[in-house]
């Protein structure tokens, strides 16, 4: 992926593509295969930076990998993790250290945890407190709030009921997965729909874990976790950059195959729909445990709507897209309680609002989320990732429908969840340089 693109205004988009492996459940199964003795087989994997960097840290582990092709491993565990002999670098990627944090805490063997200088910065105290009451020795900088984190040995930890303040997946998981080296019971609840695929791939492994609405437990298994092969759906938050390119660029026709659905995840589907998106849902199946479909996109207007609470929650990921939708859609877009935005790669409510401004849009930025007034058409301008996969292809994405070309600067970081960005969108039409 090369460092800047130049992103030339297209008539239309048109023609199928397939979408990489989704990101959370790629880490999730290298992760969780990794503890399950015998042999596991992953298919469809991500091969962006975020999820190469488990890989790696999950050879440090002790586990070997054949790396059969860039989407297909085979892990073969001897069902527990070794002291790793160095320092374990999470890079760029939030899912890594925060689920690998809740791993390796109550392990017997001593480990740090750390990334790059972007990932040193994002809040660390939402998951090292509660391991903390679990019984877990573990700590960071800054007084247990920030990256490098230091784990120390423990013969186990205890179940704790934990009550979120925030709905996260990662904080979720992270202390699910530390409930797995807990004597009793640990249980989560959350207030709204956090992504559930670690609940899901667990279930399937064998993992004693109970779900109800917006709370979850779990025990230590008697036996270890089974191992598993994962079929991994394409990612809808990829998936979501080409959904609205083919809901602002007039005149287009896409069909994005085999995405996942997760109702967990899906949010961008129906806010799409509400605002007047013509999308369709075909070949609906289900594929490890995950619902899965064919996603059909044909250009119509949209209209602005008001978006909060768990829809937002179910699209989180996906809000800085959802304003270059905004941005070309009749009247005003609110999104509110979208607070977690600040705390993602980047603030991602200060960069959305600076980085479309520099087009002409008209976005305010509020203390939980967004304002946006449409339709505009959207200048050319050079914007910048900011060091964010997200933003990248977000203002590639705003570049489709803009008066002249867009420029992209620091655009590589796209490699952390979509490597292959440019060319599908090429496949639908767009015309991309790459300098
Ligand atoms: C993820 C959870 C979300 C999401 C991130 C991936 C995961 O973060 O933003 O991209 O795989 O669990 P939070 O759990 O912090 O909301």
């Amino acid at each position: 992926m090369a460092n800047r693109l130049t992103i030339t205004p297209v008539k239309k988009l048109h023609g199928e593509v397939f979408v990489p492996g989704d990101k959370s459940i790629s880490h999730r199964a290298l992760m969780f295969a990794g503890l399950a003795k015998g042999s596991s087989r992953i298919l469809g994997f991500l091969n962006g930076s975020d999820c190469l960097a488990t890989l790696q840290l999950i050879k440090q582990l002790g586990i070997q990998v054949n790396e059969v092709s860039a989407n297909e491993i085979i892990l073969r565990s001897p069902g527990f993790f070794s002291e790793p002999s160095d320092v374990l670098d999470c890079q760029n990627s939030g899912t890594t250290i925060r689920l690998l944090a809740g791993l390796l805490a109550g392990q017997n063997f001593f480990s740090v945890l750390t990334g790059s200088e972007q990932i040193r910065r994002r809040p660390m105290g939402r998951v090292l407190q509660p391991l903390q009451k679990m019984g877990a020795q573990i700590h960071g900088c800054k007084a247990d709030t920030l990256a490098p984190i230091a784990i120390s040995p423990v013969p186990s930890l205890k179940g704790t009921a934990h009550e979120l303040l925030v709905a996260s997946a990662q904080i979720k998981s992270c202390l699910l997965l530390a409930g797995l080296f807990a004597d009793g019971e640990t249980s989560v609840t959350e207030p709204g729909p956090a992504r559930d695929h670690t609940e899901r791939m667990l279930k399937a492994m064998g993992a004693p874990i109970q779900v109800a609405v917006n709370s979850v437990s779990i025990r230590r298994p008697d036996h270890g976790l089974q191992s598993i092969d994962v079929i991994v759906p394409g990612d809808i938050s990829s998936a979501a950059f080409l959904m609205v390119a083919a809901c602002i660029v007039e005149d287009s026709h896409v069909i994005l195959k085999n995405v996942g659905i997760n109702p967990t995840r899906d949010g961008i589907i129906q806010a799409l729909q509400q605002m007047g998106a013509a999308i369709t849902l075909h070949n609906i199946r289900e594929e490890s445990g995950e619902p899965v479909a064919d996603i059909e996109i044909k250009y119509a207007p949209l209209t602005n709507i008001t978006l909060g609470s768990e829809l937002v929650v179910r699209m989180i990921d996906e809000l800085p897209i959802l304003a270059v939708a905004a941005t070309q859609a009749k009247g005003i877009a609110v999104i509110k309680d979208a607070a977690e935005l600040k705390v993602k790669e980047t603030n991602r409510i200060d960069t959305t609002v600076q980085e479309l401004r520099k087009m002409g849009a008209h976005i305010y930025a509020t203390d939980d989320g967004f304002i946006v007034e449409g339709p505009t058409r959207l200048q050319g301008a050079a914007l910048d990732s900011n060091g964010d996969h997200r933003l990248a292809m977000m203002a590639a994405i705003a570049g489709l429908c803009a008066q002249s070309d867009t420029h992209v600067l620091n655009a590589d970081v796209i490699k952390d969840s979509f490597p292959d960005f440019t060319n599908s969108l090429r496949c639908l039409g767009a015309i991309i340089k790459e300098n």
